[in-house]
Protein backbone atom coordinates (compact mmCIF):
# COMPACT_ATOMS: atom_id res chain seq x y z
CA UNK A 1 0.00 0.00 0.00
CA UNK A 2 1.01 3.67 -0.97
CA UNK A 3 1.67 5.64 1.97
CA UNK A 4 1.80 9.62 2.59
CA UNK A 5 2.68 11.64 5.23
CA UNK A 6 4.55 14.50 6.45
CA UNK A 7 8.06 14.28 7.72
CA UNK A 8 9.97 16.68 9.62
CA UNK A 9 7.47 19.16 8.04
CA UNK A 10 8.10 18.22 4.38
CA UNK A 11 5.92 15.56 2.21
CA UNK A 12 7.09 11.91 2.16
CA UNK A 13 5.43 8.54 0.72
CA UNK A 14 6.91 4.87 0.27
CA UNK A 15 5.28 1.89 -0.66
CA UNK A 16 4.60 -0.29 2.73
CA UNK A 17 3.47 -3.76 3.31
CA UNK A 18 0.07 -3.91 5.54
CA UNK A 19 2.65 -5.07 8.40
CA UNK A 20 5.75 -2.68 8.35
CA UNK A 21 6.72 -0.46 11.15
CA UNK A 22 6.76 3.10 10.72
CA UNK A 23 10.47 2.67 11.80
CA UNK A 24 11.05 0.43 9.33
CA UNK A 25 9.29 2.60 6.61
CA UNK A 26 11.22 6.13 8.37
CA UNK A 27 14.54 4.26 8.33
CA UNK A 28 14.98 2.90 5.21
CA UNK A 29 12.48 3.83 2.78
CA UNK A 30 12.07 7.48 3.63
CA UNK A 31 15.71 8.53 4.42
CA UNK A 32 15.16 9.15 7.98
CA UNK A 33 17.85 6.79 9.82
CA UNK A 34 18.06 8.79 13.17
CA UNK A 35 15.30 7.09 14.79
CA UNK A 36 16.94 3.96 16.14
CA UNK A 37 15.77 0.40 16.32
CA UNK A 38 17.33 -1.50 19.32
CA UNK A 39 14.81 -3.81 20.21
CA UNK A 40 11.31 -3.49 18.24
CA UNK A 41 9.22 -4.29 20.62
CA UNK A 42 8.37 -1.22 22.42
CA UNK A 43 10.70 -1.44 25.16
CA UNK A 44 14.04 0.56 24.52
CA UNK A 45 12.23 4.18 23.55
CA UNK A 46 15.69 4.52 20.97
CA UNK A 47 13.04 4.42 18.26
CA UNK A 48 10.85 7.79 20.15
CA UNK A 49 9.45 10.16 17.37
CA UNK A 50 6.15 12.37 17.60
CA UNK A 51 3.52 11.52 15.82
CA UNK A 52 1.02 14.35 15.38
CA UNK A 53 2.82 16.03 18.30
CA UNK A 54 2.21 13.05 20.50
CA UNK A 55 5.78 10.67 22.08
CA UNK A 56 5.39 7.03 20.38
CA UNK A 57 7.63 4.64 19.97
CA UNK A 58 8.04 4.06 15.72
CA UNK A 59 8.28 0.48 16.06
CA UNK A 60 5.22 -0.37 17.85
CA UNK A 61 3.17 2.26 15.08
CA UNK A 62 2.15 0.69 11.41
CA UNK A 63 3.40 2.85 8.74
CA UNK A 64 -0.01 2.85 7.59
CA UNK A 65 -1.39 4.38 10.87
CA UNK A 66 1.16 7.25 10.02
CA UNK A 67 -0.29 7.68 6.76
CA UNK A 68 -1.72 11.71 6.07
CA UNK A 69 -0.41 12.10 9.85
CA UNK A 70 2.23 14.11 10.54
CA UNK A 71 6.22 12.58 12.13
CA UNK A 72 8.85 15.00 13.54
CA UNK A 73 11.93 12.31 14.14
CA UNK A 74 15.70 13.41 15.93
CA UNK A 75 16.47 15.07 12.44
CA UNK A 76 13.35 17.09 12.65
CA UNK A 77 14.14 19.09 15.88
CA UNK A 78 17.37 21.19 14.41
CA UNK A 79 16.68 23.83 12.84
CA UNK A 80 18.26 26.41 10.24
CA UNK A 81 21.59 24.57 11.07
CA UNK A 82 21.10 24.93 14.38
CA UNK A 83 21.16 22.50 16.99
CA UNK A 84 18.02 21.54 19.06
CA UNK A 85 18.60 23.22 22.80
CA UNK A 86 18.29 19.88 24.17
CA UNK A 87 20.50 18.21 21.47
CA UNK A 88 23.03 20.85 22.47
CA UNK A 89 22.78 20.14 26.04
CA UNK A 90 23.63 16.55 25.50
CA UNK A 91 26.68 17.35 23.77
CA UNK A 92 28.03 19.83 26.77
CA UNK A 93 26.62 17.46 29.28
CA UNK A 94 28.49 14.47 27.85
CA UNK A 95 25.16 12.51 28.25
CA UNK A 96 26.62 10.36 24.85
CA UNK A 97 28.61 7.50 24.98
CA UNK A 98 27.94 4.65 21.90
CA UNK A 99 24.64 7.25 21.30
CA UNK A 100 22.29 4.05 20.56
CA UNK A 101 19.83 5.80 23.13
CA UNK A 102 20.23 9.28 22.18
CA UNK A 103 17.66 10.13 19.25
CA UNK A 104 15.01 8.31 21.38
CA UNK A 105 16.58 10.31 24.66
CA UNK A 106 16.78 13.91 22.66
CA UNK A 107 13.14 13.24 21.02
CA UNK A 108 11.27 12.38 25.07
CA UNK A 109 13.19 15.11 26.39
CA UNK A 110 12.28 17.47 23.51
CA UNK A 111 8.58 16.24 24.23
CA UNK A 112 8.65 16.47 27.98
CA UNK A 113 10.32 20.37 27.98
CA UNK A 114 7.64 21.54 25.12
CA UNK A 115 5.28 20.33 28.05
CA UNK A 116 7.05 20.84 31.49
CA UNK A 117 9.68 23.38 30.74
CA UNK A 118 10.83 23.47 34.32
CA UNK A 119 10.25 19.72 35.55
CA UNK A 120 11.26 18.67 38.82
CA UNK A 121 13.37 15.64 39.26
CA UNK A 122 10.28 13.21 39.47
CA UNK A 123 9.19 14.64 36.32
CA UNK A 124 12.18 14.06 34.29
CA UNK A 125 12.54 10.20 35.61
CA UNK A 126 8.85 9.60 34.89
CA UNK A 127 9.00 11.51 31.23
CA UNK A 128 12.61 9.56 30.21
CA UNK A 129 11.46 5.95 31.88
CA UNK A 130 10.47 4.60 28.90
CA UNK A 131 13.93 5.08 27.42
CA UNK A 132 16.35 2.74 28.50
CA UNK A 133 20.52 3.29 27.80
CA UNK A 134 22.95 0.60 28.30
CA UNK A 135 26.17 2.84 28.89
CA UNK A 136 25.69 6.23 31.09
CA UNK A 137 24.40 5.53 34.40
CA UNK A 138 21.91 8.09 33.20
CA UNK A 139 23.10 11.02 35.50
CA UNK A 140 24.94 12.71 32.85
CA UNK A 141 21.52 12.22 30.77
CA UNK A 142 19.37 13.96 33.99
CA UNK A 143 22.00 16.73 33.87
CA UNK A 144 21.52 17.41 30.23
CA UNK A 145 18.26 17.64 30.91
CA UNK A 146 18.21 19.93 33.79
CA UNK A 147 21.05 21.93 31.55
CA UNK A 148 18.36 22.13 28.91
CA UNK A 149 15.27 23.37 31.11
CA UNK A 150 17.59 26.05 32.52
CA UNK A 151 18.54 27.09 28.86
CA UNK A 152 21.98 26.53 29.76
CA UNK A 153 23.16 24.59 27.43
S1 LIG B 1 13.12 -0.01 18.98
FE1 LIG B 1 11.19 0.82 19.48
S2 LIG B 1 11.07 0.77 21.63
FE2 LIG B 1 12.96 -0.21 21.15
S1 LIG C 1 24.82 5.93 25.28
FE1 LIG C 1 24.89 3.82 24.77
S2 LIG C 1 22.86 3.11 25.15
FE2 LIG C 1 22.88 5.15 25.87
Amino acid sequence: MRVALRVNGREAAADCWEGESLLYALREKLGYPGSKNACEQGECGSCSVLLDGALVCACLVLAAQADGHEVTTVEGLAAGGELHPVQEAFLRAGAVQCGFCTPGLVVATADLLSHHPHPSEGEIREALSGNLCRCTGYEKIFAAVRMAAAGTP
